[in-house]
């Protein structure tokens, strides 16, 4: 870890009780955080406290928030346990705040990530009461440096009416060499985003706030806690395999252009198995990537230089990965940019750089419908996160995911998506373990034929095709008398088929 510069003491210094008092119940509050990078840390945790005492003495105290994305465990998963989270958005992936959200006892915006820094500067969603944001400094007028995220911290600052900062002396002040901080001005005045290329910079490496809206700081020294890399399944390396030597199809046939092009890829073991793919493979040229989330796979990727360059808007590493960033930071600094998520998922800067898309799907149709957010149609997972900002206006838009789930109980493949985040038009190519179904080009039945046979299970591909050519015929073929049919059998017991 690198020695933090003295900070400056025009602040009140807080404890995170002190600071957690301040918050009255039933406010809105914006914090830092897109996974558990740059997430805050100790407010939440002293909220949750309070939560808590309130609930043992019979009384309720609940909050309103709104994060870039996911946060850590210390987080989401602690405010839930504690009953403390009313209303949250736009992304969330802990266990118990799941329960909390499907059993109603709070409600959930599930939002593209790349429009919620409009949606509060619009007022489409309640104004903030208080911003609680992680910086490893902030100088007395105004200027919040941030840690290893920007999500939306840059906004939150701007337009909540009292701000609370945690000063995090864990990371390193050089990230302020990876951050480009830019705030999009309301329609009808926005101009063209000025990101040619992925490493463009366009604003500062601080974000601001108002030094009359900071109401305290709270000191500490906590890292993000991010789970620590596990190698690729077997299944991941399949997914991953299909997905690499289409690419590099791809590359041979010219669709894709020498220099390669800018790739986003999700979180998670299968988007971890493609970029160590990717970067095992000879063919594939050195790359960049355009996307929210810098992950694990990524650091050897630029240390091998197989990854010449990353703009992201999180840092989401695993505490040996972030200090190898931070003991070559000469190294590493050069080669990323941390944006805020509006920039960093921005749909026409995705469109302009032609960025390649990977993203995980839990079911998709036979005609390509793509559920990620919604088992059987009601129970949500986590939330569609940035994958929309990518795969609609992306130049490939792969979705990728396991043949089966649940041990072969259930078909990731079904005649019909109970819920669908990404329709037909958006997505180009589905990947599972069996294989690459390339939909390019084809009319929906031809679609149909190829995702059954080169996507589906084989235990489940009799009863797609049958379901394909025995269904009432028109543009598409559906029997809606049985198009949830294998959903139906798996709720009333326990398997598709
Ligand atoms: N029906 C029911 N359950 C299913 C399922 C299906 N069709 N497909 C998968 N599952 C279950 C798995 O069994 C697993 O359950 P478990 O947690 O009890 O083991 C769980 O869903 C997660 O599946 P897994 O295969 O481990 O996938 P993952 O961790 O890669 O997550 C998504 C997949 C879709 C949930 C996740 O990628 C996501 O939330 N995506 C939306 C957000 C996004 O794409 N962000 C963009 C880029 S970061």
């Amino acid at each position: 870890m690198t020695a933090a510069p003295p900070l400056t003491s025009a602040f009140t210094r807080l404890d995170a009780d002190e600071a957690a008092a301040m918050i009255p119940n039933g406010a809105m509050i914006g914090f830092s955080g897109f996974t558990p990078a740059g997430a805050a840390k100790a407010v939440p945790r002293a909220l949750a406290a309070r939560a808590q005492q309130a609930n043992e003495n019979g009384g309720q105290l609940k909050f309103k928030v709104l994060t870039g994305a996911s946060t850590g465990v210390d987080f989401d998963e602690t405010m839930a346990k504690a009953n403390a989270i009313a209303w949250r958005a736009p992304y969330q992936s802990s266990k118990t705040l799941r329960k909390r959200i499907n059993n109603q006892e709070c409600q959930f915006l599930d939002a593209h990530l790349s429009t919620v820094a409009q949606d509060v500067a619009f007022g489409f969603i309640p104004p903030i009461d208080f911003a609680v944001v992680e910086a490893f400094d902030v100088t007395p007028d105004g200027r919040v440096y941030l840690t290893t995220s920007s999500g939306i911290s840059p906004t939150v600052l701007h337009h909540a009416k009292k701000v609370i900062i945690e000063i995090n002396r864990h990371h390193s002040p050089r990230l302020s060499e990876m951050h480009d901080v830019a705030m999009l001005p309301a329609p009808p005045h926005r101009s063209p985003i000025p990101i040619f290329e992925p490493l463009s910079k366009m604003g500062t490496p601080f974000a601001m706030v108002d030094p009359k809206k900071v109401v305290g700081i709270v000191e500490h020294e906590q890292p993000d806690g991010v789970a620590p890399f596990s190698p690729p399944d077997d299944v991941s390396e399949k997914i991953a395999g299909h997905v690499v030597k289409f690419l590099v199809d791809e590359l041979r046939a010219g669709r894709i252009p020498p220099q390669f092009l800018p790739l986003q890829s999700g979180v998670g073991n299968v988007a971890n198995a493609v970029m160590c793919g990717l970067g095992a493979a000879d063919d594939v040229p050195p790359f960049h990537m355009y996307t929210e989330v810098f992950q694990d796979a990524c650091v050897d990727l630029m240390i091998k230089g197989m990854m010449l360059g990353a703009s992201t808007t999180a840092l989401t590493l695993s505490e040996p990965n972030l200090q190898r960033v931070y003991a070559d930071m000469d190294f590493f600094a050069p080669r990323i940019v941390i944006r805020p998520q509006e920039l960093s998922n921005n749909p026409g800067v995705v469109r302009r750089l032609g960025v390649i898309a990977i993203n995980t799907a839990l079911e998709a149709d036979i005609y390509g419908h793509v559920n990620s957010t919604h088992v059987c149609g009601t129970t949500l997972m986590n939330g569609i996160g940035g994958s929309g900002d990518f795969i609609r206006n992306a130049y490939l838009s792969i979705f990728v995911c396991p043949a089966i789930a649940k041990g072969g109980a259930i078909s990731a493949i079904v005649p019909m998506a109970t819920h669908v985040d990404h329709s037909e038009h958006s997505v180009d190519i589905l990947v599972t373990d069996q294989g690459l179904a390339d939909t390019r080009g084809l009319g929906p039945i031809e679609r149909a034929r190829v995702i059954i046979d080169k996507c589906a299970h084989p235990d489940y591909k009799d009863y797609l095709f049958d379901y394909l050519e025995n269904s009432p015929k028109g543009h598409l073929h559906h029997d809606l008398l049985r198009c949830f049919e294998l959903h139906r059998n798996f709720l009333e017991t326990g398997k598709m088929l």
